[in-house]
């Protein structure tokens, strides 16, 4: 891998590779001892929308393994004066970082600045496109609490048309066997949901029984030109997990969330703090799956040396 720019671009290998070495990591990180492979190194977090999860976890990622993260806010940058993307990524390449990490509202932005920058790129979630850590940490975490994605039902419930992250979930969760149905309104699913792949449904109900996973999702309101349901108070109602759609569930069928949560709306409280709920072991793995990441782009032949001392089965 030179960048991440897409699940789709991932191998069933590459995928278990970030696994194992994400995986290999995680007692060191819960013992707080360090792992300085970036040691010496400085890693660009280039965010143009709003995060709080994934630039959180970047920079704590960065940090634990020794480096230092340039975090860089559109708001309170160059950018609000009128600097373009490209300008600005070769202006922060100039002070000589070994990564960058990039969110940006336009669709194929990461791709866009390989073009022009000669460091590794990982994107952090690009317009309706893609969000490949965040697929990452999903299906670690599904296989982290139902031992495997082969075989396994993921139902993801909620803005399909416009989910960086069902996108990036449907990539990663079929190359690790499992199969996966999407559910939302018509409105808010693609034109042809077909050809995602995946089987779909408009009402809940048809699929909740057989899943192993429910994956809500935020309705993404920052990309509707309009809004695309009659009220957030029907959609609530209808397409919504509250505790009567909860009681369909089979007795080990987890519910996931990729954050930010909209509490009432797709998620009620009562399921998103309850016995189901991995949203906050998401978090967490979050952090893993991005040192993972960051380590096997920007020093892979150390990362391999050191999973060969510390016990992880692949480089
Ligand atoms: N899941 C996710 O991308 O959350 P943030 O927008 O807070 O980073």
């Amino acid at each position: 891998m030179r960048h991440l720019l897409e699940a789709a671009h991932l191998s069933r290998e590459e995928i278990r590779s970030i696994f194992d070495t994400a995986r290999a990591f995680g007692p060191k990180i819960r013992n707080d001892e360090s792992i300085p492979l970036l040691q010496g190194k400085a890693i660009v977090n280039l965010f143009y929308e709003n995060s709080t999860r994934t630039r959180s976890s970047f920079e704590v990622a960065i940090r634990k393994l020794g480096g230092v993260a340039m975090n860089f806010a559109a708001s309170t940058s160059s950018a609000a004066k009128g600097e373009t993307l490209i300008d600005t990524a070769r202006n922060l390449e100039a002070m000589r970082p070994h990564a960058i990490v990039v969110r940006h509202a336009s669709a194929g932005s990461p791709y866009f600045l390989t073009k022009y920058v000669s460091v590794p790129v990982i994107n952090a979630g690009d317009g309706f496109h893609e969000h490949p850590t965040q697929g990452l940490l999903d299906a670690l975490t599904i296989e982290e609490k139902l031992g495997t994605l082969e075989g396994k039902r993921v139902v993801i419930l909620g803005d399909i048309a416009h989910s960086r992250v069902a996108r990036s979930n449907i990539h990663i969760l079929k190359k690790l066997g499992a199969s996966v149905a999407v559910c939302a309104p018509p409105t808010l699913l693609p034109p042809k949901p077909e050809t995602l792949g995946v089987d779909y449904a408009y009402r809940p109900e048809e699929l909740l029984p057989d899943a192993d996973v429910v994956m809500a999702l935020r309705i993404q309101l920052e990309r509707q030109n309009r809004m695309q349901i009659p009220s957030i108070r029907e959609y609530s109602a209808f397409w919504g997990m509250n505790q009567a759609r909860a009681a369909l569930l089979k007795p080990g069928c987890i519910i996931l969330h990729p954050g930010p949560i909209n509490r009432g709306v797709e998620l009620d409280t009562e399921l998103a703090d309850g016995p189901r709920s991995v949203i906050l072991d998401q978090v967490a793995n979050g952090v893993l799956i991005r040192m993972a990441v960051l380590a096997k782009l920007v020093v892979p032949e150390a990362t391999a040396e050191w999973l060969k001392k510390n016990g992880g089965n692949r480089a």
